[in-house]
């Protein structure tokens, strides 16, 4: 008798090349949305919660990306290097000292991102319930092709499972195939993972083949099937990446809406994954939101905008045509049209940054408005100041980044030039068209530029002078 729940692990193959994909990025690198496909099947296994007591991945082709990408964001996922990729099979074999000591293993492939979790639990559900040997999952396909023919003997048990490349043309016309999502109990497992061959089309051990054997020994192996064949696309093509984002941008766009975010147009908002909108938001048609970023109740985004690792407080209101990324915005803050903030900004409550603005690495503070044609980098504005059309903070001496701190209730006139480092101090104005190259104290008004001189009759003296010629 067993003590205890069994202990069941899963192993996510992604040593291969994704040759077909043609990228120069290992295939489960490739992104889908802002993510790698990998990060779909990782995020699936998590979601199940404590089904599985640990995962790994098997890494091989270009394995230092996809080993870096696994320990920056899924730690707890064990990589396990096979060198050398000849097949699904050996995949499993060579990871055999980590799954041994496990009672059930699920294998899955790394190129299925429309996987949910709730196939994963019907699937060990239906394993522990069957007492299978092998269970996994099939589906029926719209077209079959590239995909492993699950074939059935006269009583439409399970027989063996086909690939494309070594099938007959009577085989090949077969609908039903094979998911490439296994769950093996570990004791029936071991006495047949080193019996796979590898004398096919391909010359590689298929893993598929796995099942004739069990099932020539007397193994129970169970099927689970499906009709919904989108879940369990496997990504091996440009073609098949871009529907498979289609379907995942209109999943994550319906869970917005359900959860209260409105949008004027659904079909043309892009969402990544790891975005979260608040109750309330509007988005404009053709709005994209990415990385990280995260927009409070009640805002509003105009359309053409792209928002990347953004953090929105609630009430604030981004206009059309804004880029925006790395930075964050206060409670009734409002940026736009045509405004590119980024590195790191921040605007304090009620600011205002308006149109042809740039800000990078600055604070504009509470109330202090930027409305018009500004360059600010590396600045700092303090509260209710004004900062006039066409100023523009020099930070930069060709070589270094410099500072530029303006107070709180400034004004800054139009046309102004800070040049780096430079303070000004709080209450004070500064002639518009002034190249400001130092400090300016408190409660000052700072003029610097030429003085203007008007010279009287000048024109018609011109006209008669030319007229002379
Ligand atoms: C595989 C199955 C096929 C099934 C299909 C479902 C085999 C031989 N065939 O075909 O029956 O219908 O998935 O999508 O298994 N990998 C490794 N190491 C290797 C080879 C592959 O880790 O040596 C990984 C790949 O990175 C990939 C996964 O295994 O994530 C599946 O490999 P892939 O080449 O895509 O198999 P398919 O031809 O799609
Ligand atoms: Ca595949």
């Amino acid at each position: 008798m067993r003590s205890g729940p069994e202990k069941t692990g899963a192993l996510v193959l992604a040593a291969g090349k994704g040759t077909r994909m043609k990228s120069e990025l290992p295939k489960v690198l490739v992104p889908a949305l802002d993510q790698p496909i990998l990060y779909y099947v990782l995020r699936t296994l998590d979601r199940c919660g404590d089904i599985f007591a640990s995962t790994a991945a098997v890494v091989g082709h270009k394995g230092e990306l996809v080993q870096r990408y696994i320990s920056s964001a899924w730690e707890s996922v064990v990589p396990i290097w096979q060198h050398q990729q000849l097949g699904t099979g050996h995949a499993v074999q060579i990871a055999r000292e980590w799954w041994t000591g496990l009672d059930n293993l699920l294998v899955l492939p790394g190129d299925v991102p429309l996987l949910t979790s709730d196939s994963l639990r019907a699937l060990v559900e239906r394993h522990v319930a069957d007492s299978a040997d092998c269970s996994f999952i099939t589906f029926s396909a719209r077209n079959p092709f590239g995909y492993g023919r699950v074939v059935r003997d006269g009583s439409s048990n399970v027989a063996s499972i086909v690939e494309e490349r070594d099938a007959t043309p009577e085989q090949r016309s077969l609908r039903e195939v094979n998911s490439g999502i296994y769950i093996f109990r570990v004791s029936s497992l071991l006495p047949h993972i080193d019996r796979l061959s590898n004398e096919n089309a391909q010359g590689e051990y298929y893993l598929p083949d796995i099942i004739d054997l069990m099932i020539r020994c007397g193994m129970r192996v169970a099927t689970v099937m499906t009709e919904w064949e989108d879940e369990f696309r496997g990504i091996n093509t440009q073609l098949q990446l871009a529907e498979a984002v289609s379907l995942l941008r209109e999943d994550i766009v319906r869970s917005h809406l359900a959860q209260g975010v409105r949008m004027l147009d659904p079909s043309t908002v892009w969402i990544g994954p790891e975005v979260h909108l608040g109750e309330g938001a509007v988005l404009d048609p053709y709005v994209q939101l990415w990385g990280a970023t995260t927009v409070g109740r009640g805002c509003e985004i105009g359309s053409f905008s792209i928002l990347r690792d953004m953090q929105l407080a609630d009430d604030v209101r981004v206009l059309s045509h804004s880029v925006l990324s790395g930075s964050s915005l206060a409670r009734g803050a409002r940026v736009g049209p045509f405004i590119v903030i980024r590195d790191g900004a921040v605007l304090e409550e009620e600011a205002q940054a308006g149109k042809f603005v740039e800000i990078k690495k600055s604070v504009v503070g509470r109330r202090s408005k930027v409305p018009h044609l500004t360059y600010m980098g590396d600045a700092s504005v303090g509260e209710g100041s004004n900062v006039g059309a066409g100023t523009v903070t020099c930070n930069y001496d060709g070589e270094r980044k410099h500072p530029t701190r303006i107070g709180d209730r400034c004004f800054v006139g139009s046309g102004t030039m800070l040049v780096a480092p430079v303070t000004v101090g709080n209450d004070s104005f500064i002639a518009a068209g002034s190249v400001v190259t130092s400090d300016v104290p408190e409660d000052a008004l700072a003029v610097g530029r030429a003085r203007q001189k008007n010279i009287e009759g000048w024109a018609s003296k011109r006209k008669r002078l030319r007229k002379g010629d």
